[in-house]
């Protein structure tokens, strides 16, 4: 079911012609699911895990993302660009989000990627020739800085074209708060919920926070509704962006907003007793695989992923959830009610990236390099015959490790030379 206005414009309706806003979100409000599974691993007296199915709320990419481009494309369609410009590391979740809503307009739109380097693995060897699929253009810049140095330029060459910032959230307090109304949005959504009765009202939520614009919205939503609990933000990204000061910053600076397009909008502070923010599961870098995340990934899919369609990864989610099974190990939180805000898409993109046969030779020459350099996939390493390959469930698969996916038919000669190979790339941080 698509969303025919956010509930934020249902409770304040001065807002509804001054907030810019389009419908992209399908299945809301998104679902509440238990982890019953994990809830008896970790042995809980009262307490209770759930989950908030974000994954799948659009059909073709969930996740966090399109609950802020309701709001900054809506205005993107306002202004009538001709494109969308936005910036972040080579495998950017974001950027993919972007591309493909940019595809999906009708007409659609242009996206221009500016991409910085980040550690080289199998999701940006695959998002990469996401992007191009769905029809992104790509720029590679010189680290961090120098590429959004390029990013800004082009932006001012470029008057046509909307500048999103990294994540679509404000950066250093500067951008558009409208990503982060989503996320407000999103807590008025939860909240209907439990005045549904659909989950008890939480005590916390685990949410992974990079650029900081979701949980922002989630503390500023909750507190603007008088909700109790604590959102725990879990840092994914160095404190650059993910810090305590940026959560208030982000959050302060959407409620004023908002309460200066309608005053009847309680007028609240969020400070640092809001929330609480964990920094102890970044491991040393953003996009670095940490052993905590990927056994939380492991975990997730050994206990719960018979009865659930959903699947973490270790960059954003993984982190998180490892926050989240941590929490839940101490006894002083055996009684608690948990809420998990899961931000990644769960959608299958393989078939489109089967459709790229993939070959990343269509790419800008300067990003064949993250081909050549490392190979991550068994049939890469193997040069596995076409036959077995096109059947095997491993081919083009999002897992990097096929033995989670397949018995492999290939002879133990070439299944050792892939083991060899996938060790020494499938490093993990211990931190
Ligand atoms: C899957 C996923 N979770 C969480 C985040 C972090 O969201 P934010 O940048 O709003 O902090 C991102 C950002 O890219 C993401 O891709």
């Amino acid at each position: 079911m698509k969303q025919e206005e956010p509930i934020l414009f249902q409770k304040y309706p001065n807002l509804k012609n001054k907030i810019p806003w389009i419908p992209l979100l399908t299945n809301v409000p998104t679902p509440i699911e238990r982890l019953t599974e994990l809830e008896n691993e970790f042995d809980l007296d009262s307490g209770k895990l759930y989950i908030k199915r974000e994954d799948k709320n659009n059909p073709i990419y969930g996740g966090n993302k399109l609950r802020k481009f309701e709001f900054i494309f809506g205005k993107v369609l306002k202004k009538k660009k001709k494109g969308v410009v936005t910036n972040g590391g080579i495998g950017t979740n974001h950027g993919l989000a972007c591309a493909i809503v940019c595809h999906e307009l009708n007409p659609p739109l242009k996206c221009h990627l500016y991409l910085f380097h980040q550690p080289l693995t199998w999701h940006v060897q695959r998002t990469l020739l996401l992007y191009d699929y769905f029809g992104a253009r790509l720029h590679l810049g010189k680290g961090m800085i120098g590429t959004f140095v390029k990013f800004i330029f082009f932006k001012l060459l470029h008057p046509k074209y909307f500048l999103m910032f990294p994540g679509g959230s404000p950066l250093f307090g500067i951008g558009t708060s409208l990503g982060t109304f989503g996320f407000v949005n999103a807590a008025f959504e939860l909240k209907n919920q439990i005045d549904q009765a659909i989950i008890p009202e939480p005590d916390t939520i685990f949410v992974a926070g990079g650029t900081i614009g979701t949980a922002a919205g989630l503390v500023a939503g909750c507190k603007l509704l008088g909700l109790k609990l604590k959102v725990h933000v879990v840092a994914v990204s160095t404190s650059l962006t993910a810090n305590p000061s940026a959560v208030k910053r982000t959050a302060n600076k959407a409620l004023k907003y908002l309460r200066k397009k309608d005053n009847s909008i309680p007028n609240i502070k969020i400070i640092e007793d809001d929330f609480v923010f964990i920094t102890d599961y970044l491991g040393s870098g953003y996009g670095i695989k940490t052993l905590r995340s990927q056994n939380a990934v492991d975990k997730v899919v050994e206990l719960e992923g018979k009865k659930k369609d959903f699947k973490l990864e270790t960059t954003y989610t993984g982190k998180a959830m490892a926050a989240c099974l941590d929490y839940l190990k101490k006894q002083e939180n055996k009684n608690k009610t948990v809420l998990f805000w899961n931000t990644y898409n769960s959608n299958d993109l393989d078939k489109y990236l089967k459709e790229t046969n993939f070959d990343y030779k269509k790419l800008p020459e300067k990003f064949h390099r993250f081909y050549e350099e490392t190979k991550f996939q068994c049939w890469q390493i193997t040069n596995c015959p076409d036959d077995i390959k096109k059947n095997c469930p491993a081919y083009l698969n999002h897992e990097y490790r096929f033995w989670k996916i397949t018995d492999c038919v290939l002879d133990e000669k070439n299944q050792r030379k892939a083991f060899e190979e996938l060790e020494k790339v499938i490093k993990l941080d211990d931190t």
